[in-house]
């Protein structure tokens, strides 16, 4: 049974009383056992969740290298000693905005489980791409180099995240129908490329516009293990909806 996954990325916004009312939320609200509830906050508010019982905490980004002379960036093992379990991996946003290639993607994927993290994996093709036809293409090469360094049994260690470019921030949610094809798509990728065992046991998110109009019938979708939700995550009680129609 693949676990079932909300997952809120703040990315760069979001207070300390912001954080304060969605762990008291989280906490207070009695949510699907079934589905795990992941928080991905600005790093310098990971420490408001890290003892919050009703989430996972996660951070947005790692540098691939245990350790040096790397101003401003966090090792795997310093947000792992800081409580986080789950690190956002290859989001387009660190693809299009700071340049990372698939190579840097796949070591801190390794970097991720070496360190006792489950990277989230995220793959997506741009609107030129879908428009072009070859984005199932594209959205293969992206799973496989990104997970090019792991072995077979680390694969267990890894959730996927489809985020079609074209549909993050913009309110376009891609239709239960788009995502489902990807996802089935991406799924027969993990059969081929590594075994039917890792293809049915590995989690894969949709994310893009979710809301809490949208995730009921994404969620539905057979290879649809919930969300990795933007804006939507910013405000409680909507983020607590979307949690609750995983199940
Ligand atoms: O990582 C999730 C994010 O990229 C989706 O953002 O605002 O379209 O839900 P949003």
């Amino acid at each position: 049974m693949r676990k079932l996954i909300v997952a809120g990325n703040w990315k760069m916004n979001g207070t300390r009383q912001l954080a304060a009312d969605m762990v008291h939320a989280l906490k207070e609200t009695s949510l699907p056992t079934d589905v795990s509830v992941v928080v991905f906050p600005p790093s310098i508010l990971v420490g408001s969740f890290v003892d919050c019982s009703g989430c996972k905490t996660g951070i947005q980004n790692i540098n691939s290298e245990p350790s040096g002379a790397y101003t401003g960036e966090l090792s795997a093992s310093m947000v792992k000693e800081a409580g986080c379990s789950y690190v956002l991996v290859g989001h387009s946003e660190r693809r299009s905005l700071f340049g990372e290639q698939d190579d840097l993607v796949a070591a801190k994927v390794k970097a991720a489980v070496g360190n006792g993290l489950m990277p989230v994996l995220c793959v997506g093709e741009t609107l030129e791409q879908r428009e072009a036809g070859d984005y199932l293409a594209v959205i293969k090469s992206q799973v496989v180099l990104g997970l090019s360094r792991l072995s077979i049994a680390e694969l267990e260690k890894v959730t996927l995240a489809y985020e079609p470019v074209w549909a993050i921030g913009t309110g376009r949610t891609a239709t239960p129908e788009q995502a489902q094809n990807v996802h089935a798509s991406v799924r027969e990728v993990l059969a081929e490329e590594y075994s039917r065992k890792v293809a049915d046991e590995m989690s894969i998110l949709y994310g893009g516009s979710v809301n809490a109009k949208s995730a009921g019938a994404l969620f539905a979708q057979p290879d649809i293990d919930g969300g990795l939700v933007g804006g939507a995550s910013l405000k409680v009680n909507e983020f607590l909806t979307i949690c609750s129609a995983a199940a």
